[in-house]
């Protein structure tokens, strides 16, 4: 079994990598959640809007693992971001969950009404006071909005920023910002929703390990301080070798190629959530 260095930030004990399960519908996440656990996944990221969350409860009641030993994530969607509703939002996740509590709870996407984003923050951390959570995060923030929101809930209180993050999207500026606030940045769609799988250049670096594509394109990601993955996959043979990625590490030579894979090349922007990016 594959075994998954911890972060080291905010006291956040998150796996490097997780299992991501976007668009994995419930009978998808029953199948490949207990593949996932036998590889050594021990980190699960979902959301209320994936309509999996109660797959995702049914794998980890039935994997035989306790709970303690599985970072658990979901999201609040932003039709739920009022305050007294936030709360029971995250009480029917949390029944959904088959548990007490989830170890990070993250709001979706920076979208808010007139009242602004102190409202639902304040919400979030409600949660976490109440023990519905461990942590609290964002997701989707921009450095704006992320400086705003770490300034209303204080220093050291926000574990992460989810945001898209991968070979052909760099995110220097947010990870600059980030890092002076000690958040981790968790990368969504970290293989760029597949489009790096097949790229020559990260072949050609995978190739002096014996590694593939995808795997280069993760472990650049997991080599990072502060920075965690979660890929997603259907397929038990991906999950297998997804998490197949802590026996080798990247030269300075490899980072400095993949480095000029930078596009700015942004998969999830959806015009009615996403705010002004900053690249
Ligand atoms: N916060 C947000 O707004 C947000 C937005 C998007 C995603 N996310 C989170 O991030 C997770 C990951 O993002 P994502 O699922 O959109 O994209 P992704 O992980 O970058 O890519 C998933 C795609 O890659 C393929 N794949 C996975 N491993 C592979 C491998 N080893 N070789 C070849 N193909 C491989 C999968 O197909 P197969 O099934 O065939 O393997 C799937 O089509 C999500 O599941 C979700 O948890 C969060």
């Amino acid at each position: 079994m594959n075994e998954v260095p911890l972060l080291a930030a905010n006291d956040l004990d998150m796996p490097a990598l997780g299992f991501g399960t976007f668009q994995l519908d419930e009978e998808t996440v029953k199948a490949i959640l207990p593949e996932a656990f036998e590889a050594g996944y021990r980190h699960v990221d979902t959301a209320q809007v994936y309509g999996n969350e109660s797959a995702v409860g049914h794998a980890l009641a039935t994997s035989g693992l306790a709970r303690k030993d599985v970072f658990l994530t979901t999201k609040v969607w932003i039709d739920r971001y009022d305050p007294e509703d936030l709360l029971n939002s995250v009480r029917e996740s949390l029944e959904r969950l088959q548990t007490d509590y989830v170890d990070l709870l993250l709001l979706h996407w920076p979208v808010f009404g007139r009242n602004g984003m102190n409202p639902t923050l304040e919400s979030l951390m409600r949660a976490c006071a109440d023990g519905l959570t461990r942590h609290v995060g964002i997701s989707n923030f921009n450095i704006d909005q992320t400086q705003q929101a770490v300034s209303f809930c204080g220093e050291g209180v926000l574990a992460t920023n989810q945001v898209e993050y991968h070979v052909y999207l760099g995110q220097q500026r947010l990870r600059r910002v980030l890092g002076r606030h000690n958040l981790v940045l968790t990368a969504y769609m970290p293989l760029a929703k597949a489009r790096c799988v097949n790229d020559p250049v990260l072949w050609e670096i995978g190739s002096q390990y014996g590694k593939t594509a995808a795997q280069v394109a993760l472990r650049w990601l997991t080599e990072q301080d502060r920075v965690a993955a979660i890929p997603a996959t259907s397929n038990p043979h991906h999950a297998r070798a997804n998490i197949d990625i802590f026996n080798f590490s990247l030269s300075d030579e490899d980072r400095a190629r993949i480095g000029k894979l930078d596009k700015h090349h942004r998969i999830c922007a959806p015009e009615d959530l996403s705010p002004e990016w900053d690249d």
